[in-house]
C-alpha cells in the first residue's frame, strides 16, 4: 500500500482509436485563438503521435504570408517547446491568403487544397475551422459550398466545419444562423465548440457518474440537497471589451459553459456513450428546467458589474453590461424535483475557481448524544474543474483522540498526481474532430434550448432594468453580497 497521496492506476481502458490523416483549414489562422490555442493544441497532438504524418494544416486569413513566413510566425508562439518537434510539426503547416468576401478566393483555395492532398486527390477528409468573428460564418459557409468545398464524395471523404461560440447573439439570431448554415451543411457536418467539454475534469463527470455503481442510487432529490456551480475568474474584460460589452456574462458563460456543466451533472444516463445518445439526454434535461421568469422573479437572479469596468478601455462610460450573475434554477423532473441548482459566474473575482459542488442532505436522524442531525455537516462531493483539477469528497469522520469527536475530512484526488500533463481542452476537441466524434460538440437543439431558457432574462434586463438592479461589486472579492443572500434565504450557503 502506498503511503503518499498518489493514485495507483490499475488497468487502463481506452475507448478511442488513432485518427487517420486529414486536411485542416483554419480560417483566421493569424488571429489570437489560433496562436494561443489551435496551433499549440495541434502540436500537442503531434507530440503524442495523434496527428498522422500525412495530415496537412492550411492556415488561411487576410494577411499575406508565405508558407515559410507563416511557420516562422507560429514558431515564435511555440518557442517553449522542443525545437526539433516544432520544426517537424511545422512541416505539415502551409498558408494561403483568402479574402473572405471574394468568391474567387475559394476557387484558388480549392486548387491549393488539391495540391496539398497527400493521397493524390482521392481521399483525404477535411476539417474547416472558423476561428473568425461569428458574423462571417454564413458568408464563409456559403462560399465554401459554392466552390464545391463542402461536397462529400463518399463517407470517408467527409467535409466538416467547426464553429466557435458565440452561436447566435439571442434566440432569434441563433435560429437564423442555424437556418442559414443548414442550407449548405447537415447536422453531422457541424461541430459547434464549447471548450469546456474538452476539459478532462468536465469529461470526468461522465465517468464518475456512469462508470461507478455508488453514485447513481444517491444521485437524486432523495439524497442531494443542492448543487452549486461556480465559474469565477480573477481576470476582467482584458482586451475584449468590444465583444464582451455586447455579450455580458449571461451570454458569455451561462448560455454555454455553465449549462453544459449543469447538463452533465443532472442528465439521465444515456443508452450508450455515443454522440446522439448523449445529446438526446442533454436536450431532454435542458427542456426540463423550469422557466427562469416570471416564477424566479427578481430574487432568483442577481446581476452585477465590477467597480471600474466602465473605465476599462473600449467600455462605454454608461455600460449596463453584467460581468457577474448568480441564479437559482429548478429542474422539474422525477430525479430533481425540488432540488435547487445555484449557478454563479463572474469576472474580477478573488481567484480563478471553476467547481461543481454536490451537497448531500443531512442524515435523517442522529444517534450521537447532544448532536442533532442538523448540526452534522453535510457531505459534499467537490468536482474541481480548474485549477487544482481533481475531485474530493468531504465526509464526517472520527477525529484522532480519546474522545468521540467528529469533524469533516476530505478524500482528495488531484489530476496532476497522475503524472500525466492534462491535454488542453482544444487539443482534445480537435482530436475528436479528426475521429469524427460529435459527442463533445453541441447539437443545434441544445443551443436553441439554452437560448430559450435565457432569452426571457435578457429581455427582462433590457426592458425592465429597474426590477433587476445592476449591482456594483468590488474587484478581487466574492461578487455582490446578494448572491450570498440568494442561498441564505433558502437556509443555505455557498460551500
Ligand atoms: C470563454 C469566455 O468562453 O471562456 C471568456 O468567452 C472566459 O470570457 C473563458 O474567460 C473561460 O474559460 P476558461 O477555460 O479559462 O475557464
Amino acid at each position: 500500500m502506498k503511503q503518499d497521496n498518489r493514485i495507483e492506476w490499475q488497468e487502463t481502458l481506452c475507448v478511442e482509436q488513432h485518427p487517420g490523416p486529414f486536411q485542416m483549414v483554419i480560417f483566421g489562422a493569424s488571429g489570437d485563438l489560433s496562436r494561443r490555442k489551435l496551433f499549440p493544441s495541434l502540436l500537442a497532438l503531434y507530440q503524442r503521435g495523434l496527428l498522422a504524418e500525412q495530415t496537412r494544416i492550411l492556415g488561411c486569413g487576410r494577411q499575406s504570408f508565405t508558407d515559410e513566413s507563416f511557420r516562422a510566425h507560429l514558431a515564435e508562439g511555440l518557442s517553449g517547446e522542443p525545437p526539433a518537434q516544432v520544426k517537424a510539426f511545422l512541416s505539415l503547416v502551409f498558408y494561403h491568403a483568402v479574402d473572405y468576401a471574394q468568391a474567387d478566393a475559394y476557387q484558388s483555395l480549392a486548387r491549393r487544397l488539391e495540391d496539398l492532398d497527400t493521397c493524390q486527390r482521392t481521399c483525404l477528409p477535411r476539417l474547416y475551422y472558423l476561428a473568425v468573428p461569428a458574423t462571417l460564418y454564413p458568408d464563409i459557409t456559403r462560399e465554401l459550398h459554392s466552390a464545391g468545398l463542402l461536397h462529400e464524395a463518399d463517407a470517408k471523404s467527409w467535409r466538416h466545419v467547426v464553429f466557435e461560440k458565440p452561436f447566435g447573439f439571442d434566440l432569434a439570431g441563433a435560429k437564423q444562423l442555424d437556418q442559414s448554415l443548414r442550407q449548405y451543411l447537415h447536422e453531422k457536418q457541424i461541430y459547434r465548440i464549447d471548450h469546456y467539454l474538452g476539459k478532462e475534469t468536465v469529461q470526468n463527470i461522465f465517468l464518475l457518474r456512469f462508470a461507478n455503481v455508488i453514485f447513481e442510487p444517491i444521485w437524486n432529490a432523495h439524497y442531494i440537497d443542492n448543487i452549486q456551480i461556480t465559474a469565477a475568474e480573477a481576470i476582467g474584460v482584458e482586451n475584449r471589451a468590444g465583444y464582451f460589452d455586447q455579450a455580458g456574462i449571461l451570454r458569455d458563460m451561462f448560455q454555454n459553459h455553465m449549462l453544459e456543466m449543469l447538463s452533465l451533472v443532472a442528465m439521465e444516463c444515456p443508452s450508450t456513450f455515443a454522440a446522439d445518445a448523449v445529446r438526446d439526454e442533454k436536450v431532454k434535461l435542458l427542456r426540463s428546467i423550469r422557466p427562469l421568469l416570471p416564477t424566479a422573479g427578481t430574487a432568483g437572479i442577481v446581476r452585477g458589474q465590477y467597480d471600474g469596468y466602465r473605465r476599462e478601455p473600449g467600455v462605454p462610460a454608461e455600460s449596463q453590461t453584467e460581468t457577474y450573475a448568480a441564479l437559482r434554477l429548478y429542474i422539474d423532473n422525477m430525479r430533481w424535483k425540488g432540488v435547487p441548482f445555484y449557478l454563479r459566474a463572474g469576472k474580477k473575482l478573488a481567484r480563478k475557481n471553476t467547481a461543481i459542488n454536490v451537497v448531500f442532505k443531512h442524515v435523517p436522524h442522529s444517534i450521537f448524544p447532544n448532536i442533532p442531525a442538523k448540526a452534522l455537516q453535510q457531505d459534499v462531493l467537490h468536482l474541481r474543474i480548474q485549477p487544482a483539477e481533481g475531485m474530493g469528497l468531504t465526509l464526517q469522520a472520527k477525529m484522532a483522540g480519546p474522545k468521540l469527536c467528529m469533524g469533516a475530512m476530505t478524500l482528495n484526488y488531484n489530476y496532476l498526481d497522475s503524472g500525466e500533463k492534462p491535454l488542453d481542452a482544444y487539443a482534445r476537441l480537435l482530436l475528436d474532430c479528426s475521429l469524427v466524434d460529435q459527442t463533445l460538440f453541441i447539437r443545434s437543439d441544445i443551443i436553441l434550448a439554452a437560448w430559450e431558457l435565457y432569452q426571457p432574462v435578457l429581455d427582462w434586463w433590457e426592458n425592465q432594468p429597474q426590477d433587476s438592479p445592476l449591482l456594483t461589486y468590488a474587484p478581487g472579492g466574492n461578487g455582490p453580497a446578494q448572491a450570498d443572500a440568494l442561498l441564505a434565504t433558502d437556509g443555505r450557503q455557498w460551500v
